[in-house]
């Protein structure tokens, strides 16, 4: 499939034999943290995804790609980059003009695109697209020689200011199934009411929780009643018992307090707003910053931040694992704005990764939109 959009710039669908053409207009994206080297030959095969590629003179000088979420009524686009000697010439524009037509010729059911960006748009954009989401990004670098410490220190932080806080569970996917509705209320944690998982915007319908799991996203929950301790006991009884089941290097409780001793004192004050929290890992990869060098994107939902740096400790943890020796991690976190300075605080001391502060998420009616 081909066509002739500009005397000098076609689109064509991407093919493997593009990945080296695609790869030479990406260098120096993202600062090295780029995913699509990595992502490209898996991306092509993924059936829910279309790749596309502009060339010009044969040569690659722009990609754009969409996949389908929400059941096959959402495009999000993802990894739209134009060669930097062809910038401002309107390539991004034709490519995704290109999607979009190809939308609506060979997906009618599509009704509307997202997309992220990490700076407020152009205001063009915004006549055709509105920002329905947006979250704050922290980026630290955690070099393979600073990796234990690091834990190490997080850990002791954690266990300052978290006297109270159970650990995250783990989650399986079939408790992922049930968790909305269940015992977390969408409208408390997934603002707009959908999933961010390392910049892909999506609603918590079943084909996109299927997806994550395909993708090995490792989900842990804090679910409302964890700021609470585990409290057992009926009204006949005089004693109940309080156990904060909390371990590596988190302060432990576990002990048996009189009923009549329990007052709304005995429990966090952040336990009885506590809505719950939730944190997406996604499995990380290595980029072209350099040898070793791997990207963890960690997403987090939910307000309270002792859990935040809980749910963060847990899922560094977790995907420290499978880091192999001599590895380093560039770990990004989603998070909302209200965690910010207390995140930053968290992460004292360690080295910033400043790439992005923040992480938008643009919508628009396919419908409506009018696309020439
Ligand atoms: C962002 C980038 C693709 C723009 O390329 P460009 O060829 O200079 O852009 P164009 O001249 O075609 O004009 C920009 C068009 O794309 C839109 N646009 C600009 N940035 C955009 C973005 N990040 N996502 C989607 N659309 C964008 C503009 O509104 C404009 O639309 P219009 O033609 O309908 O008015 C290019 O600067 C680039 O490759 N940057 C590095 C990678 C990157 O940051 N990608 C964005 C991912 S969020």
């Amino acid at each position: 499939m081909s066509s002739l959009l500009t005397p000098d710039v076609q689109i064509f669908l991407a093919t493997a034999g593009d990945y080296e053409g695609v790869m030479a207009i990406s260098e120096g994206i993202y600062m090295g943290v780029d995913y699509l080297p990595y992502r490209y030959h898996t991306w092509l095969k993924d059936p829910q995804r279309r790749m596309f590629v502009a060339k010009s003179e044969g040569k690659v000088v722009g990609f754009d790609s969409f996949l389908l979420v929400d059941g096959g009524v959402t495009a999000v686009v993802q990894g739209l980059r134009v060669a930097d000697w062809m910038r401002g010439c309107g390539v991004a524009g034709i490519l995704q003009r290109f999607c979009f037509q190809t939308l609506r010729s060979d997906h009618p059911t599509v009704i509307r695109v997202r997309l992220t960006m990490v700076e407020n748009p152009p205001a063009t954009m915004l006549n055709t697209y509105h920002i329905i989401h947006s979250k704050a990004v922290i980026s630290v670098f955690i070099s393979a020689e600073q990796l234990e410490e690091t834990i190490k220190i997080l850990e002791s932080r954690v266990s300052a200011t978290c006297d109270n806080c159970i650990p995250p569970v783990f989650l399986e996917y079939s408790e992922v199934h049930n968790l909305f509705p269940g015992s977390l209320k969408e409208e408390d944690l997934l603002p707009g009411s959908f999933l961010m998982q390392a910049w892909l915007p999506i609603t918590t319908n079943k084909d996109n929780l299927d997806l994550m799991h395909r993708w090995k996203v490792q989900w842990f929950c804090s679910y409302p009643c964890d700021a609470l301790g585990d409290v057992t006991g009926s009204s006949e009884l005089h004693d109940v018992k309080v156990s904060f089941n909390v371990n590596n290097g988190i302060k432990q409780t576990n002990e048996t307090i009189s009923k009549d001793d329990i007052t709304a004192s005995t429990f966090p004050a952040s336990s009885k707003s506590f809505l719950g929290f939730l944190s997406l890992g996604s499995p990380m990869f290595p980029v072209p910053l350099g040898e070793g060098k791997h990207r963890l994107d960690i997403d987090l939902f939910g307000t309270d931040l002792s859990f935040a740096k809980i749910h963060v400790l847990y899922q560094l943890k977790e995907a420290v694992k499978k880091l192999s020796t001599g590895g380093s991690i560039i770990c990004f976190v989603y998070i909302e704005e209200s965690l910010l300075a207390g995140l930053n605080g968290f992460f004292e001391g360690f080295t910033p990764f400043p790439i992005w502060s923040k992480q938008l998420v643009l919508e628009m009616d396919l419908t409506a939109a009018r696309i020439s």
